[in-house]
């Protein structure tokens, strides 16, 4: 298989994905209407709520192909469709794969944070393939087309601002439909937690308390994704304590902890913290 191919490859289900119910008939409406015309969706959210999951999911759904683009670390106009490169004193234009993606039928064509592409010129030629005409002239590729089926889904994280002109930026969300994604409710979130980590249900439940009163207490300013309480329920799940496991994935002191637990009044149950200890760094079973 050629790198291409790979790349161009439909993604795999996730078993334990939950959306909205209402979402996923939108979706499947999404689907039927690319059939007869060019659909862009765009999907906004917090960090780690979702957004790359859900076009992954959608992509497994409707058995298509999809490749991802990282918009945001575009810098100049050009970039996404191919380089001028050297070889053998030679020099020669090497197509990338996005110009092959939007060319494959039913491509899903995910493009990550479009809010945050560093120039506006890098937008223009996305806006020429996402807007009706969907074609674009590129010198070194002649008509470069979208084909029949494409969907562009964009994923954009909540509170990041569009960067570009702002002319630029009305008109390319005018072309979006849109997918707002919220963090899940407790009893969604934690059948997520239980199935992807295999924590029991009630310490699961002592994870989630402490991570819905971090998110509900909007002096911290914390946020904990999805994302972060899954890693803090994988850590738990492997022996962890709670305190541990939201050091290792908060990215916070322990005082900060100390205050914070105490700032949200969660009682987790655990004795007083341990007294540091320093030891060898060996494997187990080894003497030091
Ligand atoms: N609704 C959900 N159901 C199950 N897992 C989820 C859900 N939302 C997020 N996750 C999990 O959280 C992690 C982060 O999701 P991701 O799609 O990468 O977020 P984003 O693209 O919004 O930053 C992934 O492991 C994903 O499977
Ligand atoms: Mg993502």
């Amino acid at each position: 298989m050629t790198a291409d191919a790979k790349q161009l490859r439909i993604p795999p289900l996730d078993p334990n994905f939950f959306i909205l119910d209402e979402d996923r008939a939108n979706l499947e409406r999404f689907q039927k209407m690319s059939e007869r015309h060019p659909v862009n969706i765009l999907t906004t959210g917090t960090q780690g709520c979702g957004k790359s999951t859900l076009v992954r999911q959608f992509a497994h759904i409707y058995q298509r192909p999809m490749a991802t683009f990282q918009v945001g670390l575009l810098l100049e106009s050009g970039q996404l469709f191919g380089q001028q490169r050297l070889k053998g004193g030679e020099t020669y234009y090497q197509e990338f794969l996005f110009p092959k993606a939007i060319q494959t039928p039913g491509c899903v064509v995910h493009l990550e944070e479009i809010n945050r592409s560093e120039t506006p010129h890098a937008l223009n030629e996305l806006f020429s393939v996402l807007s009706e005409d969907r074609s674009i002239w590129i010198d070194e590729l002649g008509f470069v087309e979208v084909a029949p089926q494409v969907m562009f889904f964009a994923t954009m994280n909540e509170g990041d601002e569009f960067t570009g002109t702002e002319a630029l930026d009305a008109a390319l969300k005018d072309r979006f439909y849109r997918i707002h994604l919220e963090y899940l409710p407790h009893d969604v979130e934690k059948e997520v937690l239980v199935r992807k980590t295999g924590l029991d249900p009630s310490q699961t439940d002592d994870v989630l308390r402490i991570v819905n009163g971090i998110r509900n207490n909007e002096q911290l300013g914390i946020g904990v994704s999805i994302r972060h309480s899954l890693m803090i329920a994988e850590l738990v799940a492997l022996g962890a304590s709670l305190r541990e496991a939201l050091v290792y994935s908060l990215q916070i002191s322990k005082d900060t902890l100390e205050s914070l637990l105490l700032a949200v009044q969660v009682e987790t149950g655990e004795t007083e913290t341990t007294a540091d200890r320093y030891i060898l760094y060996l494997p187990y079973g080894a003497s030091g």
